[in-house]
Formats: structure tokens, sequence, C-alpha cells
């Protein structure tokens, strides 16, 4: 038996980082795809990289394969001449240069990871981002190494008769034995993570873009026969994305033929490889019967995603994993800017901020807490994280704010002109945004490298004589595991002044010898500590307005009163901090329940709050968008993170679900009419303002069912019947479920039997399910899983029924019998030998079991430990 430290995966640190000690310019793959195995030829070009110092062996990653043979510079080896490794193949130096020839055998069939090469649907896919090209040929599978790639496909011609790969197609012919085969040569560069090769049976939809310079791009969208009108959306979307990144960036399509290819079984949304994006069904399909409003946006989102990675990530790549960021919050924040411009940038800003502090501000809080730009890890396929991609893009966002969108242009045109086909580090990228505006980021960098969300203590000053307001900001950088002392960081603030009828104030600051310019936002640059900033030319006592937009990835806490609160909501020309004065207000009012509930008292509707609400209702039409975000409490896993530990999720729960209720039995008129002013006016059109309107609709209407009375039922069964669009049928079926109304378990049954074809809305079935407290308890998410449509090898369905369940009910996930907990462990274990990633991912529904009370504590913990056992 094998001592158990030696089976410890080693830890890879950043410091240990050397340059590749071969270099593969070419490579020459063959795909023979069979029916029980796949062969691979791989033909490398190789050399020593001119910068090893000594000598050294050839060291080629492998995992899970078969080795047939090798053969170097023509001589075939012998066992002797080789080490082959549980995970690598070694080779005595081979010289200044080499060919070298492999072939493997790999079993796609067999492969439920869905890493390497497998099979969805009956058609051969890849995922090789991060390490999944070692799964299919040895190779030095490093995103430093980067080669052009020739592949030739052989598959049976009836099955396979798409087959597609990297680049441009050069050539194609028939075997007489049904076979045919397809050779794609791809002309740029790129790491073997980028890697793709599709074979099917499948429907391709043809489009072509022309570029700023006049070039014609081919575009291609394949999908499973039958989904063919279920692409238009994602072909818009992919022109949309080309111009914009001329427009924004400069950047032009460099490609022939941009492929992107649909598959139902895949970890994540999609992948960037060069010139072939495989792409989650789910992020690519939709028609308006079919898809929700969020489903489009989440579709052109996904789609500019992957296409800006054409630039940031592929043209210019990563040195290494831990530069992650370097690619994706890059690319999160194109994606973001994207998709603000297309609709509404208070709205997107939101809802980014959203999901931030949803997800990643736990994870700086917790156990996993790691900086944008970790030092080291274990497995990278655990590391695609809300640090590195979300936190990543505020960082970047965060350089914007403080060089300025012209100075950030400058910096971004320099770091694409510099390491064109290159790969690089975050390091590059901040010092071309040094080089091209002479701005100091010495500081700045922390960001990268310090883990933990600061804190900013505000206070104001008012000096009555001098006409001045002081504002104080004291930064707190949180201790994080391993990094018990911080420093402080350099952070863009944005602030504004409102006057007492609730208008932006001029700012001038103290020491300025010029007038200010009437700015009415500033973007103060925090540094220290403790900083004090001073208004001058004031007449009375303004109320701030802080961190307009959300400039930096930090909580704020400043000494409002609700009165100050519900001012901001009502005032405040910057549509994100009017978002949230009443976000902050609702929380107060939800902590307020929660107390009340936890003392044995009873809870009572924050009047305040009521108010509030009564008057977003009756807000002018033009602030829809605004109102309809508004009246989104927050939810119960961010009031969990919010609240101060042993935090109660019962107590939370009740607390919001009274809420939620006394608003809607309080302002019933009100919520009644905000549904019938908002009906939509002619056919269904995704755009910002129609998006506004269902919502703010059908957010009322949910506030109608809450209240539990028969006529607001019947009007949402009405609309669920009547509806024309999946936002409105699901608008009208998700409460009746949330709710646990009688009448969702014939609106359940008559949902699926509608739509029980179509995989994309039987998720949405699962899921809408699996989230009401009322209707998704355990025993109904266990009868769920053995329902013909669910399918555990499937990470859609996983997600929409497994992930929905311990994300999105947390008052049935944490049922303080433990049996919840127990049973979702159960399916981490039953997932981990099928698809690790899968596993690892779901397993983190418990990392926030610090924080809680007891039962839920030890309940948690226990089966994290079961787990890791
Ligand atoms: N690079 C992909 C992106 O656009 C992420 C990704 C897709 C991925 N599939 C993956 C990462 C599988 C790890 C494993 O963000
Ligand atoms: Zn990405």
């Amino acid at each position: 038996m094998a001592d158990a430290r030696q089976q410890q995966p080693p830890v890879i640190r950043l410091a240990d980082y050397t340059p590749p000690a071969f270099l593969v310019d070419h490579v020459d793959l063959r795909f023979e795809l069979g029916e029980d195995s796949t062969l691979v030829h791989s033909r490398l070009t190789g050399r020593a990289n001119p910068e090893r110092v000594q000598s050294e062996d050839l060291v080629l990653d492998g995992r899970e394969l078969t080795l047939e043979e090798l053969v170097l510079d023509g001589h075939p080896l012998s066992k002797a001449a080789y080490t082959l490794g549980e995970e690598s193949l070694t080779i005595p130096d081979p010289g200044e240069t080499f060919t070298l020839e492999i072939t493997t055998r790999i079993r796609p069939q067999e492969n439920t990871a869905l890493e390497g090469l497998y099979k969805s649907s009956g058609n051969f896919c890849t995922q090789c981002e991060p390490e999944g090209f070692r799964r299919i040929t040895y190779f030095p599978d490093r995103s430093d190494v980067m080669a052009t790639y020739t592949t030739t496909i052989v598959a049976d011609a009836e099955r396979y008769p798409v087959l597609l790969s990297n680049g441009n197609r050069v050539a194609g012919g028939t075997l007489t034995d049904g076979r045919h085969w397809v050779r794609w040569e791809d002309p740029f560069p790129k790491p073997s993570y980028l890697f793709a090769l599709v074979a099917g049976d499948l429907a391709c939809v043809a489009d072509s873009f022309t570029t700023m310079s006049g070039r014609e791009v081919a575009l291609r969208i394949y999908v499973e026969h039958g989904n063919a009108d279920k692409v238009d959306h994602a072909m818009q979307a992919l022109k949309e994305a080309m111009a914009w990144d001329e427009r924004a960036y400069g950047r032009e399509c460099d490609l022939d033929i941009y492929q992107i290819v649909a598959v139902a079984d895949f970890n994540m949304g999609a992948m960037e490889n060069k010139g072939l994006n495989i792409f989650n069904t789910s992020a690519v399909l939709a028609k308006t019967e079919t898809a929700t409003d969020a489903d489009f946006q989440r579709i052109e989102a996904i789609i500019g995603h992957e296409y800006f990675h054409n630039w940031s990530g592929n043209r210019v790549t990563l040195r290494d994993w831990f530069q992650l960021s370097l690619k994706e919050g890059f690319t999160v924040f194109r994606e973001q800017h994207f998709s603000g411009e297309r609709y509404s940038e208070a709205v997107q800003r939101i809802e980014d901020v959203r999901r931030l502090r949803s997800a990643q501000f736990p994870e700086d809080d917790g156990p996993t807490a790691h900086p944008v730009r970790p030092d080291s890890y274990i497995e990278i396929s655990n590391f695609y994280t809300p640090t590195v991609y979300e936190k990543g893009a505020e960082v970047i966002r965060m350089m914007w704010h403080l060089l300025g969108p012209e100075g950030f242009r400058r910096g971004s045109d320099l770091y694409f002109e510099r390491h064109d086909g290159q790969a690089v580090t975050t390091e590059d990228f901040v010092r071309a945004m040094e080089a091209a505006t002479d701005a100091d980021l010495a500081q700045f960098r922390l960001w990268y490298t310090q883990a933990g969300t600061p804190r900013l203590h505000c206070s104001g000053e008012w000096d009555g004589e001098a006409g001045s307001y002081t504002l104080r900001v004291r930064q707190e950088v949180p201790a994080t595991p391993g990094q018990p002392d911080k420093a402080p960081m350099h952070l863009p603030f944005a602030v504004g002044l409102l006057d007492a009828e609730g208008n932006d104030l001029p700012l001038q600051m103290a020491g300025e010898e010029t007038e200010g310019g009437g700015e009415t936002t500033r973007v103060l640059e925090v540094r220290d500590d403790e900083q004090a900033f001073t208004f001058t030319g004031l007449d009375a006592e303004p109320v701030p307005s802080l961190l307009r937009g959300f400039s930096a990835p930090v909580r704020v806490q400043f000494d409002y009163t609700d009165g100050d609160l519900a001012f901001l909501l009502a005032h405040d020309s910057d549509l994100f901090n009017r978002w949230e004065a009443g976000q902050e207000l609702a929380q107060r009012a939800l902590f307020g329940c929660v107390a009340a509930h936890r003392e044995g008292r009873a809870m009572e509707l924050d009047a305040g709050l009521e108010a509030a609400f009564g008057t977003l209702l009756r807000a002018p039409a033009e602030d829809r968008a605004l109102v309809a975000e508004a009246l989104t409490l927050p939810e119960e896993g961010y009031l969990a993170d919010l609240a101060e530990p042993p935090v109660d999720p019962s107590a939370i729960h009740a607390a919001r679900a009274f809420t939620r209720r006394r608003l809607a039995e309080v302002l019933a008129a009100e919520f009644e009419t905000g549904y019938h002013a908002n009906l939509a006016e002619g056919a269904y059109r995704v755009t910002a303002e129609a998006i506004a309107r269902r919502r703010l609709k059908n957010a009322c209407l949910a506030y109608r069912v809450a209240s539990g009375d028969d006529t607001s039922r019947s009007m949402a069964l009405e609309q669920f019947q009547a509806a024309d669009n999946m936002t409105d049928q699901l608008g009208g079926l998700r409460p009746l479920v949330a709710e646990g109304h009688p009448e969702a378990e014939q609106a359940l049954a008559d949902f699926y039997e509608q739509w029980q074809s179509d995989p994309e809305v039987v998720d949405k079935w699962f899921a809408i399910q699996a989230t009401s407290p009322e209707w998704g308890s355990l025993e109904r998410v266990r009868e769920l899983m053995s329902h013909p449509a669910f399918n555990f090898r499937n990470p859609n369905k996983v997600r929409a029924l497994l992930g929905a369940f311990a994300r999105g009910n947390p008052a049935r996930f944490h049922d303080p019998s433990g049996e919840a907990y127990a049973f979702f462990a159960d399916q981490v274990l039953a997932m981990d030998p099928i698809n690790p990633q899968m596993a690892a991912a779901m397993a983190r529904a418990f990392s926030r079991f610090g924080r809680y009370a007891e039962p839920h504590y030890s309940g948690m913990r226990d089966q994290l430990e079961r787990i890791r056992a």
C-alpha cells in the first residue's frame, strides 16, 4: 500500500514558476474516432527553449491515456528509452530540435468528467481548459507553450457528418470504408487549452460579419437538429459583440471563420477555444416561447464574453494558471460593459454587484479566501472562482475609474500591441496601463495579492461657519487565512453631495486653486488607513452619496438615518445608489424582524420600509427599471452573510417571508395598480424598456400572490395560461409554486406536459420546484431525482434541481434536522467519481458553515468531514 502522504497531490506555487525547457512550434494531430475507442496520432515539432540553462529531459503531461507508439526523429522508442508515470511521459534530453510522434488510445465514451474528449448526446466534443488536453495526448500542457495546430479528423460519415476543429478547413475526403475525413489548420499559435474538436450530426446556421477593415468573417452556429429555430438571438448577439469590440477597444476579428457549437453536457457556460467556441446549450438556445428575458440577456453576455476572449485570452494569453484573472477578470469587465451599453448601465451594475456580494464577498470572508492572483493551488479546476472572475473584473473597473476611459483605452491598446502573440502576466497588464498613462499603480497592485474585502468606515463633519463638509474615511482590510496583516489599498471612491431638495451639489475641494468645474461626482483616491476630504463652498449640511456606481469592491459603513436612506432612494442622481439606499433600508427592517423572531417577540412591518415601497410604487413610469430592482428584497443567503454570527437561517427565512407577506397585504392596491399599469404593449421585444416593464409587472404579481388572496391567484393562473412568452408564463407560475398554492400542482403538470421535449425549459421546471420553500421539500427533490427527465450525468439538470435546492431554498436546505445536509452530501459523494469538477462545485454549498448557529454548524461541518474523508 502506498504511503498516504504520497497520494496527496502536490501544491503548485507561483514562486516556483520556470519557463518550459522545451517549446513546441507545431502540432499535427490525427483523430480516428471510433465507437469503442479513439486513436490519437500526434506529431510534435519541438526544440529546446533557448532560455534554458542546462539540458533537461522532456517531460510531457498525460492522464488516463494508453500509449500505443512513440517515435523520436523517425526511430521507434523502446520501453527502455522513456519513462511512463501516472501522469507523465519522460524522454531523456531529445536535443536542440526534435520530431516526436505519439499514438494514444482514449475512451471518450466512458468520459463522464466532461474534460478532454467526450461524448454529449451522441456527438464528440472537447473541453481542454485548464488541463484537459493531457487527457487526449501526451503534451507539455501548460499555457506558455504555444504552437500552430493542424488537425485531421477521421470518422464514420453517416454518424458524424460534421467534423470541426480550430482554424480553417483546408482539405477533406471520403474513405472506402464508410468513413470520411476533414483537415483543419489554425494559423495562430495557441496554448493547448484552446484546442477544440467536434464531430457529430448537427444543424448549421450560417451568417457573416464584415470587419472594420472590410474583411468578411463567416459565422456558423451548430446545434442539434430541431434547434435551428433557436439560434437567431445568439447569432445577432455575436455580430453585436464583434462590432462592439471594434468600437470600444479597436479590436478586429482575426479569423476567416468563427464557429460556435452548442452541447448539452457541459460543466460551465461556454469555452473560448480559438475560432471554435463550445457552448452549453443553455447559453445559446432561445426563442420567445422558451426563453426568459434573463435567458436572452445571459446568452448575449456569454456570447460576448467568449468572443471578447479572442483578444483578451487568446491573442494575448496566460503565462501560467496563476494569471487566470488576467483573461477572466478583464473579459468579465468587457462583457459587463457591453451588456450595460446594450440595456441599462444602472441595472447592469445592480445585477453585477448583487452577484459579487452574494458569491464573492462570502468567499473573501470565509476559509477559501484567496487573492485575485492566487499564489498557490492544488487543483486549478477548482480555482474558477468568483474572486478570480467577479472581483477580478472589479479590479479592472477600478483601473478604468482611476485612469479615466481614455487613459484606460490607451493602456489596453498598448497591452494588446505589446503582448500580441505572447503568454503574459497580470503584472504585464498593470505595466501597460502605467506606461500609457504615467499613473503610479504600485500600491494598487495589492488588489492582486491581498485577499479580503476592505471596509470603509466613513463619517461626515459639517462646519457651518466655514461652509465646509469633511468626509473621513478609515480603511480596514480584514485578515484572511494566511494573510494576518494587511496594508491599506488604493481605490477609487466616487462620491457626490446632495442638497436638501435632493439636487446634486457642485463639488469644490479645499485647497484647490481653481473653482471646480461644477462636477457633481468626484472620484476620490483612497490610499491610507485614514484620510479626510473636505468640500467647501456649501450653504447647508449635505447628504453624502458614497461609492457611486459601486466604484470599488468594498463595504461602506456610514451612519445614515432611515430618513437619509429614504431621501437617497427618492432623489440620488446615481441610480445605483438609489437602489443601494433602498436595500439598506430593507436590510434594517429585515434584521429588526430577525431580532424580534429570535427573542420571541411578534414581528412587525417597519413603517419606514412600508412608506418607501409605497413611494416607489407611485414613482413616475420612467423609473420602472429602478423600481423593479428596488422591490426585490435582499436574498436570504446575502442576509445570512451580513448577519452577525452565529447565523440562524430559520429566523432569516421567517423575517423575509413575513416582511414580503405584510408588504403584499398593506400595499395590495398599489401592487394591483402596478401590475395593470405595466401590462405589455404590443409584441414581445427584448429591450431595456420592455424588460423593465415585464419585471415590474411580474414583481407586482408575485407580491399580490404572496398576500394569498383568491383574485391574485387567478390573476397569476390566467397570466400563466395566456402568456405568449416564457418570461410571463413563468411570471405567473413561479409565485403560485413559491407560495405553495393549490393551483401550483395542476399548473406544474400542464407546464411539464407542454414543454417536456425542451430540455432547457424542463430545467426551469425543476428549478422552480426546488427553490420553493413551500413546494420544494426534501421529499419532493428526492422524487424529482427519479423523474425520467432528470439525469445525474447532465450538469444542467444537476444545477437545476440540486444546485437550485442548496442555494435557492435555504429554508429547506438548512432544515434543523440536518437531513437535507446529509442528502446533499450523499449527492456530492455520488458525483465525485462521475464528474469531480461538478462535485467540487456542489460541495461549496457547505463552505460557509463556520458562520452558522447550531445545529447548522455541526450539521454542515460533519457532512464536510464525511466528504473530505
Ligand atoms: N474559459 C471559460 C470562460 O469563458 C471557462 C470554462 C469553460 C471552464 N469550461 C470550463 C473552466 C471547464 C474550467 C473547466 O470563462
Ligand atoms: Zn472567460
